[in-house]
Formats: C-alpha cells, sequence, structure tokens
C-alpha cells in the first residue's frame, strides 16, 4: 500500500484563497485589512529568506505589509522601543520579531515586549498559557503546530479517541502540538503521549500511534518498522543533509531530509507528508491566519 500524501503545498493554497475571501469581505463592511510588521535585525540569510516569504504572502492576500530590518548592532533598548510603536499603532495586528536574535539582546525580553493581543507567532507566556487553557481562552495558537493539526482535518483523519504521539518537546512544536491535541474539540480529544531523548524505548511508543507527529531534528529518526499500518505519520523535520544544483535554476541548494525515512514509511503508513512540501508551507500560512484573526478579535467578529 501506498501511504495518501498530505501536501502542505495544496493545503496553503486552499487557506490563502478563504483568507483571501475574508479579508476583501472585511475591506468591504469595515474598510479596514489586517496590519502585519516583521522585524528582522541583521542580515542572517536564512532569515532573509523567511521574512521576504511572510511579506509577499501577507502581500499577496490583501494585508497591509511592513517589513522592518534593522541593524545588527541595534541595542536592546532600541529595538524594544520599536516594538512599543508598534504595540500603540492602531494599523498593526500582528507583530512578529524574526528569530534568533544576534547575543547582545535578550530573546525573552523582547518576545515579552510584544502585546499578546498581537502576538501573532504565539510565544509570548501569555499565549502559551492561553493555549494551555485550551478552548475560547485560546487567541493564537503557534503556527507550526497549528498548521499540523490543520493539515491532519483537512486529510479527514480521525482524532477524538486516537492515540497521537509526538516525539520532541520543544516549546515550538512538541509541548504545543501535544497540548492542542488533548483540548476537547475539533481535530483534538486524542490521547497524547510525548516522547524524547529521555525516553528508553522510541520504538514501542511510536508502534502504538495512530497519529505520529515528528519533530525531533534528527534525519531518519523513525524507522519504518516503528510505524503502526495505516497511520498519519506528520514529520516536521527539516534537516539539511548536503547541497545540490538545481534543475530549475542552476544554483545550488540545500538537500533536505525530513526525520522520517519517507520512502520507507510511505508504504505502511495510511497518509504522511513529504519533506519538503509537507508542513514547511504551513506556518507562514497559519501566520496569516493569526494575523487576520486578531483583526477579527479588534472588531468584535471573532
Ligand atoms: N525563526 C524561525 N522560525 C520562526 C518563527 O516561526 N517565528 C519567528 N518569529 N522566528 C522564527
Amino acid at each position: 500500500m501506498t501511504a495518501k500524501l498530505i501536501l502542505g503545498t495544496e493545503i496553503r493554497e486552499e487557506i490563502l484563497e478563504e483568507i483571501t475571501r475574508e479579508v476583501a469581505e472585511i475591506k468591504a463592511k469595515h474598510n479596514q485589512v489586517p496590519g502585519l510588521v516583521t522585524i528582522l535585525v541583521g542580515e542572517n540569510p536564512a532569515s532573509i529568506s523567511y521574512v521576504t516569504l511572510k511579506i509577499k504572502t501577507a502581500h499577496r492576500v490583501g494585508f497591509k505589509e511592513i517589513q522592518d530590518t534593522q541593524p545588527l548592532d541595534i541595542g536592546e533598548a532600541d529595538l524594544l522601543a520599536l516594538i512599543d510603536k508598534y504595540n500603540k499603532d492602531d494599523s498593526i495586528h500582528g507583530i512578529l520579531v524574526q528569530l534568533p536574535l544576534p547575543k547582545h539582546i535578550d530573546e525573552k525580553k523582547v518576545l515579552n515586549a510584544i502585546n499578546p493581543d498581537k502576538d501573532v507567532d504565539g510565544f509570548h507566556p501569555v499565549n502559551v498559557g492561553r493555549l494551555m487553557i485550551g478552548g475560547g481562552e485560546v487567541k493564537f495558537p503557534p503556527c507550526t503546530p497549528a498548521g499540523i493539526q490543520e493539515m491532519i482535518v483537512r486529510a479527514g483523519v480521525e482524532t477524538k479517541g486516537a492515540e497521537v504521539v509526538v516525539v520532541g518537546r520543544s516549546n515550538i512544536v512538541g509541548k504545543p502540538i501535544a497540548n492542542m491535541m488533548l483540548q476537547k474539540g475539533r481535530g483534538a480529544n486524542s490521547t497524547v503521549t510525548i516522547v524524547h531523548t529521555g525516553t528508553k524505548d522510541l520504538a514501542t511508543h511510536c508502534k502504538r500511534a495512530d497519529i505520529l507527529i515528528v519533530a525531533a531534528g534528527v534525519p531518519d529518526l523513525v524507522k519504518p518498522e516503528w510505524i503502526k499500518p495505516g497511520a498519519c505519520v506528520i514529520d516536521v523535520g527539516v534537516n539539511r543533509v548536503g547541497e545540490k544544483v538545481s534543475e530549475k535554476t542552476g544554483k545550488k541548494v540545500a538537500i533536505l531530509k525530513g526525520d522520517v525515512d519517507f520512502e520507507a514509511a510511505k508504504e505502511i503508513a495510511g497518509s504522511i507528508t513529504p519533506v519538503p512540501g509537507g508542513v514547511g508551507p504551513m506556518t507562514i500560512t497559519m501566520l496569516m491566519k493569526n494575523t487576520l484573526k486578531s483583526l477579527k478579535f479588534r472588531l468584535g467578529i471573532a
């Protein structure tokens, strides 16, 4: 059997179309559009490419978008003052500070300075707490976990009562997705296990999973014999394992590999996300969804 592919590249298009339509409706009715600012400090090439794509996507769906690039040597106080300016700007509904920040800046202090009601990344402790409480308390689920949950729902995978095993306990993916899958409600209500580097027998836990979510950052960590036949496998890993020359552009590009041995796993799983083209495209998509939601909260229509 070959697994059904869950393609982030396709689901992204559906969601961006939905967002574009909703933005146009809100603009017609309320004369407002979502405003997103991305703050980039320095010239880290990976960060530049992420921010460029975020801004391009925001533009595509009809948002007001600002890319605010600051020099690498900006002082912490100046960065905090900049965040304060956007906190007070009523035309801005989402503030994103691209990570990582240079070493002389306290990342925690900066993230905590963002108004939680504009924290569309969902990284502020207030939003982490809201996510933990669940239900109507949740404002901005972090983007990668929100994308994972959306993919599972749109792939038609039953989550209620499902055994979900999450490999990895990061604050950005492992802990929040585990928390989201155990809440009551749509795309959740699952029995959740988190496994990590301290777990004694990874394989035994993974073999029980109806839904296996892997965010470990270790290429090919999950072996095909760890997968329950018919399971849904979500591979969050993006590991650079080498370089190749792109046939399209003739330029050098990274060879990417997930945390799951995809070629073997797809013969056993019921559904599976590829790398690239799986979870990756969903993160920016959910950032757009959170920014739209932020405006809707402001207008009292969320
Ligand atoms: N750097 C890499 N991924 C992310 C992300 O999702 N949000 C922010 N703010 N920075 C990042």
